[in-house]
C-alpha cells in the first residue's frame, strides 16, 4: 500500500510515452525505444526491469530487447479493454495533482482538482480540448467493457427510444443501438463533447438512427422518451446536483418511463470495494460519490420516483432502474 503510487507512476509514464505501442506485437530494444520516445535509455532499462517483476513487460533472454507479456498487452491503445485511457486520463489531467492535494479534500469537503484547474472540472474540460479528448478517450474505452454488461443484464427490447442524458461520445448507446435494431437513439450532452460523438456515430453508420443533442441537464432534457439512461453521472455530484439532473428526467419522463441510472453501488458495510476507491476519486476531482442502494432510494423518493430494481452486471456498475412514484 505505501508504494502503490510507484507502480501507478510508471504506468502512467508508460502510456504518456506511447511505450507500448511503439512495442507493438515486436519486442524492441531499450535504445530504440529510448529514442523513439525521447528518454534516457539506461533509466528507461531501469523502469523496464521493475515491469518485468511486476509480469508487464518481458526481457528477450538473447538480446536487450523488451516485449509485452499478455498483462502488458492491455496497455496498447486499441485492445479492447484497454487501460491506456485510465492511465492517461489519471496520470494527466491533473488527476496526479488532485490526489497529491487529498488533504486540501479532506478539510474542505471540495474537490482539490479545482485548485490545480481554476474551474469545475466539466466547466475546465469544456474550455480545454486536449485534456477533454484524453478524458472523453478513458471514458470510451471503459465503456467498451461497461456497456456489453449494461445490455446483457437489462433487458431493452420493448423501448423504441433511449435518450442517454450526459452519454459522452455515445460507446454506451451505440452497444443499446447494435443489439436491437428498433430503437432509436439519443445522446445528449455538452457541445464540446457532442462534436466528438457525431463523427463516431458516423462512422458507426449510427447517424440515421441516433441524434447528438447539444444540452445542459441542469436546465432541460428531452421529453417524452421510453428509457432515460445517466451512466456514470450522478457519482459525478453531490445530493442537491444530482436532485436537480433528477427532477429534470422526471419532469421530461411519461408515467411509463424507465430511468436507468448505471452505477456502482456501495455495499454499506466497510469491506474493501472498488466503489470505496473511486469515491475517493470523486472527492478529489468532481466533489461527487459513490453511493448505497439507501442513499438512491432517498435521492429516487426526493425526485419523485422510486428504485423499481437493481441489476448487477458483470462489471462494478449496477443497473439501477427508477420509475415515476
Ligand atoms: C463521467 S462522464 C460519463 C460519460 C458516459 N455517460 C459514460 O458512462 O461513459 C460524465 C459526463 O457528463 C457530461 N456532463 C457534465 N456536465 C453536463 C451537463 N451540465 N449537461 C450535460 N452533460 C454533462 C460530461 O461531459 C461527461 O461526458
Amino acid at each position: 500500500m505505501v508504494y502503490g503510487f510507484w507502480v501507478s507512476r510508471c504506468l502512467q509514464i508508460m502510456a504518456e510515452l506511447g511505450i507500448a505501442d511503439t512495442i507493438g506485437d515486436v519486442p524492441k530494444s531499450v535504445e530504440e525505444l529510448a529514442k523513439s520516445c525521447g528518454t534516457h535509455a539506461p533509466s528507461l532499462r531501469r523502469m523496464f526491469r521493475l515491469l518485468s517483476g511486476l509480469g508487464v513487460l518481458r526481457k528477450d533472454e538473447q538480446s536487450d530487447c523488451w516485449g509485452l507479456t499478455e498483462l502488458g498487452q492491455m496497455l496498447r491503445q486499441d485492445n479492447p479493454g484497454s487501460v491506456y485511457g485510465s492511465l492517461r486520463a489519471h496520470g494527466h489531467l491533473l488527476s496526479w495533482q488532485a490526489w497529491g492535494d487529498l488533504k486540501t479534500s479532506l478539510q474542505t469537503g471540495l474537490p482539490s482538482v479545482e485548485k490545480f484547474m481554476g474551474d469545475s472540472f466539466f466547466n475546465y474540460l469544456s474550455a480545454h480540448p486536449e485534456d477533454a479528448a484524453i478524458f472523453n478517450g478513458s471514458m470510451a474505452a471503459y465503456q467498451t467493457l461497461n456497456a456489453p454488461a449494461v445490455v446483457n443484464a437489462y433487458d431493452f427490447s420493448q423501448a423504441r427510444t433511449v435518450v442517454d442524458v450526459g452519454g459522452g461520445t455515445g460507446t454506451l448507446i451505440s452497444h443499446v443501438l447494435k443489439a436491437h435494431p428498433a430503437i432509436h437513439g439519443t445522446i445528449f450532452e455538452m457541445p464540446h463533447v457532442t462534436a466528438e460523438a457525431r463523427p463516431r456515430i458516423a462512422s458507426m453508420g449510427l447517424a440515421e438512427r441516433c441524434d447528438v443533442v447539444d444540452g445542459d441537464f441542469f436546465a432541460s432534457i428531452p421529453k417524452g422518451k421510453d428509457i432515460y439512461i445517466l451512466s456514470q453521472i450522478l457519482h459525478d455530484w453531490d445530493d442537491e446536483k444530482s436532485l436537480r439532473i433528477l427532477e429534470n428526467i422526471r419532469d421530461a419522463m411519461r408515467p411509463d418511463s424507465r430511468l436507468l441510472v448505471v452505477e456502482t453501488v456501495l455495499p454499506g458495510d466497510n469491506a474493501m470495494h472498488f466503489g470505496n476507491l473511486y469515491d475517493m476519486a470523486m472527492l478529489v476531482l468532481v466533489g461527487g460519490q459513490e453511493r448505497t442502494e439507501a442513499e438512491y432510494s432517498a435521492l429516487a423518493r426526493r425526485a419523485g420516483m422510486k428504485v423499481s430494481r437493481i441489476l448487477p452486471t458483470v462489471m462494478p456498475p449496477s443497473v439501477v432502474e427508477l420509475v415515476p412514484a
